[in-house]
């Protein structure tokens, strides 16, 4: 079922708009406001993320870039593919994978039925690394804490693909890809499933029917993630949904 995640909220803003008033005896200074808690839907908050991260000089690799590439996909998308870094075509772009590998993906996206505009595409940092290096740990711990965390909360995903050595180290840190690559893990309950990076299917034709067979798994994982995930109804002491503007004065 699709376009209830977009709805649902992810971030809570509060913002007090005070009217000073004087009270009835004419003496004092009151303030009058409301709370307005304002709730961003999984879009807004990845518009958010996205126009920060157009603008973040957190680490060195904003120096190199000529577009940060935030990703892309629908908001609630059921499948987050995370690939490394930007390339050269991304960083020209502002897009993820449009460049050789990401032709490939979208082939491999097909045979397991899936369109890109299915899913959401983003990568570990959003600055194309120079020579295309792999990301250094600083600059992984800043770009994935301060913008791709914030975006799996945003969006949710039942699935996580990882693309490639860098992205698995993030959730399955000491795992070899060769050893367990197509594998869903469950990491802090969401299902992770480690792949092959596009480009090593590229520059390895012998990784191509490897990485074509896990992603043509891609829709029984997908399947089976979200019978897990299927409600079983409300539970004894499920909470009230949460009040959205609440008086204070
Ligand atoms: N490789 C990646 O890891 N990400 C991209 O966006 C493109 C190529």
């Amino acid at each position: 079922m699709r376009g209830l995640g977009a709805q649902l909220p992810t971030t809570l803003h509060l913002c007090c708009p005070a009217v000073i008033r004087y009270n009835r005896y004419g003496n004092q200074k009151v303030a009058l406001g409301l709370v307005q808690a304002h709730v961003l839907t999984a879009a807004e908050s990845l518009q958010l993320i996205a126009q920060e991260i157009r603008g973040c000089t957190r680490c060195a690799l904003h120096h190199g870039r000529t577009r940060a590439v935030p990703g892309e996909g629908p908001p609630d998308a059921r499948i987050m593919l995370i690939g490394e870094g930007p390339g050269y075509h991304e960083d020209r772009q502002g897009r993820p994978f449009v460049g050789p590998s990401g032709q490939f993906l979208d082939e491999l996206l097909a045979m397991a039925g899936l369109r890109r505009s299915d899913v959401f595409i983003g990568n570990v940092v959003k600055c194309r690394p120079p020579q295309n290096r792999d990301p250094q740990p600083d600059e992984i711990s800043t770009c994935t804490q301060a913008y791709l965390f914030r975006q799996i909360a945003a969006i949710q995903p039942k699935v996580i693909v990882t693309l490639g050595r860098v992205s698995m180290g993030l959730f399955l840190p000491g795992e070899k890809i060769s050893r367990i690559h197509g594998q869903p893990r469950t990491v802090n309950g969401r299902l992770v499933v480690p792949m092959l990076h596009p480009a090593a299917a590229l520059h390895q034709p012998q990784n191509r029917p490897l990485i074509e067979a896990d992603f043509q798994r891609l829709p029984a994982i997908l399947a089976q993630a979200e019978r897990d995930a299927a409600p079983t109804g409300p539970a004894p002491g499920d909470e009230e949904p949460p009040v959205q503007q609440l008086s204070l004065f």
